[in-house]
């Protein structure tokens, strides 16, 4: 076996380098430590500086030969210890994130829809009426002149027309005005439709958006919805509507609320009334939602007259009947004290948020 020279036991020695630094390096887990053994081989004192010194006493012709091998090392090692710090790094971060994530926290809700306060009061109003017998009857928000008003005895000349601003509609054969159509000003148009569909007995409830050309405030807008109900058969009489009233109210409102009917005037329905129900807020004793008077108003209401029915084609000889009519957004107002009517078309979540009950409240 011929004997190596100086040269080859140099270079073999610098081979064992990158074995003997991948064993000392592989248990190693953090940087201080890494870097330690780094300085161990690649460091002035180190392993490899060590094992260098004798390039002096080497051939000239075999030092670029070492020279390269020797930088060939540096480069491995130096490239572990940088592969090495790299992975730190990322197991770091995921711990980290696994530290952030606590999996036993219960899931965050998702965030979900819910009805408009306005149609859960409404559906709230619809439910009371249909589980005494009335079913629900809708008709068009762009209405016929005859349906909104000349079938519910409202002449093209009569003054009651005044109390209901209309928006006039242009007709399709471009007549406009009071020929034309309007949009509904309230929900009495329905009765006109149901009543000339259909005889007697009759129980509906009509639930739906009416518009109003009035300047939009607190108290008033163009744009708002009324439930409207008729019940027409042999023998109705004002008492039903008193008894109607009475469950209607006690049962949206609470059994101590007591209602009083003041005479009034509507063109389709003869007697006609109003009704007050006790103040919600202050039970009668006066307040500023009842203006101090103890009393609020929630609808009007009447026998339905014996020429509307007539122009519906249902004979008054034979039937009688009453109707009422109530705003949503003013019962709403009572049973949640909204202050102002435009909170209801802002849809600012911050005030819809609020009404979390879903369809009713329990
Ligand atoms: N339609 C009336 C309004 O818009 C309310 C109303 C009053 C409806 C009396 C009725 C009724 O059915 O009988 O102000």
């Amino acid at each position: 076996m011929s004997e190596l020279n100086q040269t080859d036991l140099t270079i073999q020695q610098l081979d064992l380098f990158e074995s003997e630094f991948s064993s000392v390096i592989a248990p190693l887990a953090d940087e201080q430590a890494i870097r330690a053994a780094q300085a161990q081989f690649l460091g002035k004192k180190g392993k490899l500086a060590d094992a260098m010194k004798v390039l002096g006493k080497l051939p000239p012709g075999d030092r670029p030969r070492v020279g390269a091998v020797a930088n060939r090392i540096k480069a491995t090692i130096e490239n572990e210890v940088a592969r090495r710090l790299g992975e730190l790094v990322e197991v770091a971060a995921q711990a980290d994130l696994l530290r952030s994530v606590d999996v036993t926290l219960p899931a965050r809700p998702v965030p979900a829809g819910r009805l408009h306060l306005l149609s859960q009061v409404r559906l709230e109003m619809v439910q009371l009426f249909a589980e005494i017998g009335f079913v629900v009857a809708e008709g068009p928000q762009i209405e016929t002149d005859w349906h909104n008003f000349e079938a519910l005895a409202l002449p093209k000349d009569h003054p009651a027309r005044d109390m209901q601003d209309t928006f006039f509609v242009k007709g399709a054969d471009g007549t406009s005005g009071s020929d034309g159509m309007a949009l509904r000003t309230h929900t009495s148009s329905v009765q006109v439709r149901v009543m000339e569909g259909q005889q007697p007995p009759i129980r509906t409830i009509s639930p739906g958006r009416v518009y109003r050309n009035e300047a939009i405030s607190a108290r008033a807008h163009c744009m708002f919805h009324q439930v409207e109900a008729l019940y027409v058969d042999k023998g109705v009489s004002f008492s039903d509507l008193k008894g109607t009233l009475d469950h209607f109210t006690k049962s949206l409102f609470g059994p101590e609320v007591s209602i009083r009917m003041r005479p009034s005037y509507f063109p389709f329905t003869e007697p006609s009334a109003e009704v007050d129900m006790s103040c919600t807020v202050c039970g009668g004793t006066g307040c500023n939602l009842c203006k101090h008077s103890g009393w609020v108003e929630i609808m009007g209401c009447g026998m339905v007259d014996p020429a509307v029915l007539a122009n519906c084609d249902i004979d008054p000889e034979m039937y009688s009947g009453f109707a009422l009519g109530m705003g949503v957004e003013r019962i709403t107002q009572l049973i949640y004290r909204v202050p102002d009517l435009r909170m209801y078309w802002e849809n600012d979540v911050r005030f819809l948020d609020q009404f979390t009950a879903g369809t009713f409240r329990s």
